[in-house]
């Protein structure tokens, strides 16, 4: 079997259509565009990239956006006040604290403070409440790409064996939440997982978000099963590669993400999904 390639920035691109649609229709009756802010702390290379990709995504589909590139030692009482001011900004609908931050500040704190209904990211505890109750509101970004990008494929959620590799805030847990919405079983895998191999080989699907390039081998694959691959990691050569031994792996799956082109552009559509959400419900 060869894999079918599952084309996240193809998805992104109609599902960005979709939602410029939306802003142009709702600037047309008048109502103003949705706002996000976009704050990044310090000069974190890969930080840059992915704020740069945001922001730009933003000003393309017709929305307001405010970039705010604070020094890597700005205290934590002054990041805190900007998110204070921008929770109370009538232009801002979504603020998004890219992370990591410097290991001065707290993330716990920065969360926190973002006002529930302008966190695009999901991240609040509110926000993983209700997701956690299956009642989700604002969800985080990357595990909706992946829903998206799963329903472009013919594989049935509900009953499906899931392996979720990496149990971090930002994916493997919320997007084990997701799946456990969907009547998934799911196996969340982290760094102390015993037998890693025969967890994957069990699994319809398995999703990894591991930042640790080949930690997955193709030999590992069931057959037919479906690949997601979050990874993104730099080789010394330059190159980007996945978690996943793509060339391996696409000989026994069905479907797989490549990297980069796979979910990397589905979280920056989520995002902007999430930003003309939190819109509606400040502007109806
Ligand atoms: N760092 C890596 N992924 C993300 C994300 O989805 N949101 C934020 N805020 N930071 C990230």
């Amino acid at each position: 079997m060869t894999a079918k390639i599952l084309d996240g920035k193809a998805i992104a691109k109609q599902e960005q259509a979709l939602i410029a649609k939306e802003v142009k229709a709702r600037t047309q009756r008048g109502q103003r565009a949705p706002g996000l802010a976009v704050i990044l702390v310090g000069l974190d290379h890969a930080s840059q990239l992915y704020v740069q990709k945001k922001r730009h995504a933003c000003e393309e589909i017709g929305f307001h956006s405010q970039a705010f590139d604070l020094p890597a030692d700005i205290s934590e009482k002054a990041l805190l006040n900007k998110i204070e001011e921008l929770n109370h900004s009538d232009l801002i609908d979504g603020i998004l604290v890219q992370l990591p931050l410097p290991s001065h500040i707290s993330t716990e704190k920065v969360i926190e403070t973002i006002a529930p209904h302008k966190d695009v990211d999901g991240f609040h505890p509110y926000n993983l409440g209700k997701l956690a109750q299956n009642q989700p509101g604002l969800r985080p970004c990357t595990p909706v790409g992946i829903v998206t990008l799963l329903s472009h494929t013919d594989i049935k959620l509900q009953g499906a064996s899931v392996c979720m590799v990496g149990a971090s805030r930002i994916v493997g847990r919320p997007m084990a939440l997701e799946l456990l919405n969907q009547d998934a079983t799911v196996t969340i895998c982290h760094r102390y997982t015993r037998d890693l191999a025969n967890q994957v080989k069990q699994a319809d699907i398995v999703i990894v978000a591991a930042g640790s390039p080949m930690l997955i081998r193709g030999d590992w694959i069931k057959e037919g099963a479906v690949i997601i691959d979050v990874g993104i990691n730099r080789l010394d050569s330059g190159k980007i590669v996945g978690d996943v031994d793509f060339e391996q792996a696409k000989l026994r799956a069905s479907w797989i993400t490549p990297v980069p082109g796979g979910v990397g552009p589905m979280t920056v559509a989520s995002l902007l999904k999430n930003t003309l959400l939190a819109a509606k419900l400040h502007t109806g």
